[in-house]
């Protein structure tokens, strides 16, 4: 998952291409290149993270380039891995967001003709199958080449002497920047906020010729139009905000971003989502997908629906669905996805519709490749979100499952358990950008908790029923971003097994709710005890019983049973970032991860 750019217009190219990187860096960053051309191509590159190459990079003169920030697939990190890539004589350069599967094989074949390679990288092919089939025209080259490719790619040529960069997407985000007298080419959005919020969405397959004053979209050889979006996200959306990390910032937006997310809907005047089709296709159970975080997400949902409409809901990982299961008939399936391009999710809502079954993508990013495949979207209002470590995101897909199940319920009303559970819950959602806020002033309590933490470098989450998944999302914040080895379990289940592994050096962060697991809570936090584990518990406010059997206790707003996993959540995401900040991690680069996973 790298971050690719390209810039043609009026104005030097190095210092945008390297401000533009700057901004794609939580995409991949163990390495990075320009290359910029004027009287021929000049290529920088080198295994240090953009900042570095700002500073070590000659001045290089020219007002077209493309760049690359990566996170290695094919070839260690490594100068000579880095990107771009060119071919024999230098003449056309590369950057590429994806894998060439048959790389090995059209090596060898270039070889054989006489190529000479220098890096261990798939992407490196795909220069030099260019340069054979280069007649004169770029773009058609560039469409040549890619008949001989099979696999995923975003990428952008440059060829000296050509007053155009071409670029082309399959199964990997590319977007156009439409700036006046300069154009720009870029994996997300974002990376081009400080010079334009005109852009356009390439589609798998389309291959973009782009000049300073021209953008033409080509697909299966034939000019296709796409439609100009204006972004509403600004610059500072993508910038820090006086916060020391985009993780801290993110949390803390969580307040607004839920009244973003659910404002959006319950004042919507049309429908946004049709929910009508689940009714009339008489859907009988759910399906829920998605990776990582938006699992942990799924399975909460599973709970919510679930528990709101009595529909059975299977939450399932995206990468296993696609080998080993699939749906269910009468089945509605939701695909959850911050970033909207994760390879797992996008091949599982492939796989749905062939089997004919309707999807519908909750994503935060507009115009995402889920978005546009998946029969019906929902947008999470979080906004930008930088830090590799999910926060914002997860909330905000909370509200869209809340929301969902609400609707639900108003459109199938034999659905809804409870009637007068409607009116609890709208309550309960109105309240809850105020109980974060609250979790949010706590922070200073979190921190004391936090800094006892560091020291450790194995602990337990626990949790029952919708705050399991809390717990396993809380362990996966605290792993990211702290690296101490951290396990989500539920509850019950410590006993057979884990608790081999409790002792005195080996904490155990306890959810602890006032529903209807607490007395099983409790017994469980005494075996913890039995077995010299320190104990750290989320309570309500006001909750003696903890007090006395917890080392300690961070105490979380009381709310709605059903909204718990937000007040839980927020406190251990701010629990993970200040043990990894009193850890001193990079917290917003964590290592080996990226924000979004477009390779399988
Ligand atoms: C979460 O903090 C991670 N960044 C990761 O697990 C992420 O949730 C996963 O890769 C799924 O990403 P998506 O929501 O963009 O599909």
């Amino acid at each position: 998952m790298c971050g690719i750019i390209g810039y043609i217009g009026n104005k030097q190219a190095q210092p945008i291409l390297l401000n533009c990187l700057g901004r794609l860096e939580y995409r991949g960053y163990d390495s990075c290149g320009v290359a910029v051309s004027n009287s021929s191509i000049e290529v920088y590159k080198d295994v240090v993270r953009v900042g570095a190459l700002r500073k070590a990079s000659p001045r290089i003169k020219g007002t077209i380039g493309i760049g690359h920030t990566r996170w290695a697939t094919y070839g260690e990190p490594s100068q000579v891995n880095a990107h771009p890539h060119c071919d024999c004589h230098g003449s056309i350069a590369v950057v590429h967001n994806g894998i060439i599967n048959n790389f090995q094989r059209l090596k060898h074949q270039l070889i054989s003709e006489g190529h000479n390679f220098v890096s261990e990288t798939d992407t490196e092919v795909i220069p030099h199958l260019i340069e054979k089939y280069y007649r004169g025209n770029l773009e058609e080259a560039v469409e040549a080449a890619l008949r001989d490719v099979d696999g995923s790619y975003a990428l952008i040529v440059l060829r000296v002497g050509e007053p155009r960069l071409v670029a082309a997407r399959k199964d990997s985000p590319l977007i156009i920047g439409i700036g006046d007298r300069e154009n720009f080419i870029a994996s997300d959005v974002p990376a081009m906020l400080d010079y334009t919020d005109r852009v356009m969405y390439l589609e798998d397959g389309d291959i973009g010729v782009v000049t300073p004053n021209s953008i033409k979209v080509r697909s299966d050889g034939m000019e296709v139009t796409r439609e100009e979006h204006k972004i509403s996200w600004s610059v500072a959306d993508a910038q820090k905000a006086g916060y020391e990390h985009f993780m801290l910032k993110e949390i803390h937006e969580q307040p607004k971003v839920i009244r973003d997310t659910l404002g959006e809907y319950v004042q919507a005047t049309e429908p946004v989502v049709d929910l009508a089709v689940m009714r009339d296709e008489g859907i009988e159970s759910m399906l829920i997908l998605a990776c990582g975080s938006s699992y942990y997400a799924a399975v909460v949902g599973k709970y919510i629906v679930e528990e709101l409409l009595g529909i059975p809901v299977r939450a399932e990982l995206a990468s296993e669905f696609n080998y080993f299961s699939r749906p269910l008939a009468r089945t509605g399936a939701i695909v959850i996805t911050q970033s909207g391009e994760t390879a797992d999710t996008l091949k599982a809502i492939k796989r749905l519709k062939e089997v004919g079954c309707p999807v519908l993508a909750i994503t935060n990013v507009v115009g995402s490749t889920a978005s546009r495949i998946a029969d019906q979207t929902i947008y999470t209002r979080a906004g930008p979100e930088i830090s590799v470590a999910a926060t914002k995101s997860f909330t905000a897909q909370l509200m869209v499952l809340y929301w969902l199940a609400l609707s639900y319920s108003q459109v199938d009303i034999k659905r809804l358990t409870d009637i007068r559970r409607l009116a609890d819950m709208i309550m309960g959602l109105r309240q809850l950008p105020s109980k974060v806020q609250q979790v949010l002033d706590n922070e200073g309590k979190i921190m004391e908790c936090a800094d006892y933490l560091s020291a450790y470098e194995d602990m337990f989450f626990i949790g029952r029923g919708i705050n399991f998944p809390v717990a396993l999302e809380g362990a996966l914040k605290l792993k990211e971003i702290s690296y101490i080895h951290a396990e989500g379990y539920a509850a019950g289940e410590l006993k057979h097994g884990p608790f081999a592994l409790l002792g005195s050096d080996t904490p155990v962060i306890a959810i602890v709710d006032p529903d209807s697991t607490y007395e099983a809570m409790l017994t469980n936090i005494r075996e913890v005890q039995t077995r010299r584990s320190p104990l750290i518990a989320l309570a309500e406010d006001g909750d003696e019983a903890i007090g006395e059997l917890a080392d300690f206790v961070i105490t979380v707003p009381r709310v709605d049973a059903i909204f718990s996993p937000v007040v839980n959540l927020v406190t251990l995401q701010l629990l993970a970032y200040h043990t990894a900040k009193k850890k001193g991690c990079p917290i917003d680069f964590p290592r080996n991860l990226a924000k979004s996973v477009t390779v399988e």
